[in-house]
């Protein structure tokens, strides 16, 4: 603690927790492009704002990615954690296997003896299957509990690499491209201003639900994120945590 003091870390904590006008910001020192321990760092910081926030029986929604998957290895069985019900955010599969919310979720109930609800649909769906999808028991069943969300743990990409990740078509990406999206997260796609100007059409938790819940956790870390990070945050809930590294943070303070 007394070397993030001294090193400057808290005050950027404050400083950028105030320029996006959240909650807090948890900066973990180095930087994740260069030394892979700092992905799991973020993880650590992460699984212990999981336990300080939790509540008995939360819902609790979780993204795919690789920065959310980096929880896994420090969620411990513990009595709070062991009554909440893991939700994976979204249906689609545009993820490799390991980075999928329904993969991580699994990993998180077993850690930690919780319940997990999982969800496999196509990443993109045609309007009509989308439609139909919506009337299924199962369905409906996830979308109501979507609706009991207290805590989101998510996170944030780069527009045109995320779309590339989901291998969109180059129609799509070029779409994206014209309506100047640069950030993406659980399936809306942001401009530099923070708006949306996409939404993928699969079943998942939508913005309206992500606002209403107690918590709403980001982990976000690469200097390449650095704008998908800060135009996303130019719109996002109150109740947010940002769980970054120093390089990013050092990036976004200096804009
Ligand atoms: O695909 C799920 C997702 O959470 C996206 O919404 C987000 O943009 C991305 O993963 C972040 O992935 P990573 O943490 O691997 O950069």
């Amino acid at each position: 603690e007394l070397y993030r003091e001294l090193s400057g870390i808290v005050a950027k904590e404050q400083q950028l927790a105030q320029q996006f006008g959240i909650r807090r910001v948890v900066i973990v020192s180095g930087d994740v492009e260069k030394d892979s321990t700092v992905k799991q760092q973020l993880g650590k910081e992460a699984a212990q704002i999981m336990l300080e926030i939790a509540q008995g029986k939360d819902k609790i929604a979780v993204t795919g990615g690789s920065s959310v998957a980096s929880l896994k290895e420090y969620l411990v069985p513990n009595t709070v954690l062991s009554e909440v019900e893991f939700l994976a955010a979204r249906g689609g599969m545009g993820d490799e296997m390991t980075f999928q919310a329904n993969t991580i979720v699994a990993k998180f109930a077993k850690k930690t003896g919780a319940t997990y609800r999982t969800l496999f649909l196509p990443e993109h769906l045609s309007a009509q299957a989308y439609e139909a999808m919506k009337h299924e028991p199962i369905i409906k069943e996830m979308i109501t509990l979507y609706e009991q969300v207290n805590i989101v743990v998510h996170g944030i990409g780069a527009a045109h690499e995320m779309a590339q990740r989901r291998n969109s078509s180059q129609l799509e990406q070029q779409a994206l491209d014209e309506k100047g999206a640069v950030s993406e997260a659980f399936g809306y796609y942001f401009n530099e201003q923070g708006d949306i100007v996409h939404h993928i059409r699969t079943i998942g938790i939508q913005l309206e639900q992500v606002n209403k819940a107690r918590h709403v956790v980001a982990i976000a870390a690469g200097h390449n994120k650095a704008t998908a990070i800060q135009a996303y945050f130019k719109n996002a809930a109150a109740q947010s945590i940002l769980i970054t590294d120093e390089q990013t943070a050092n990036a976004i303070l200096s804009k």
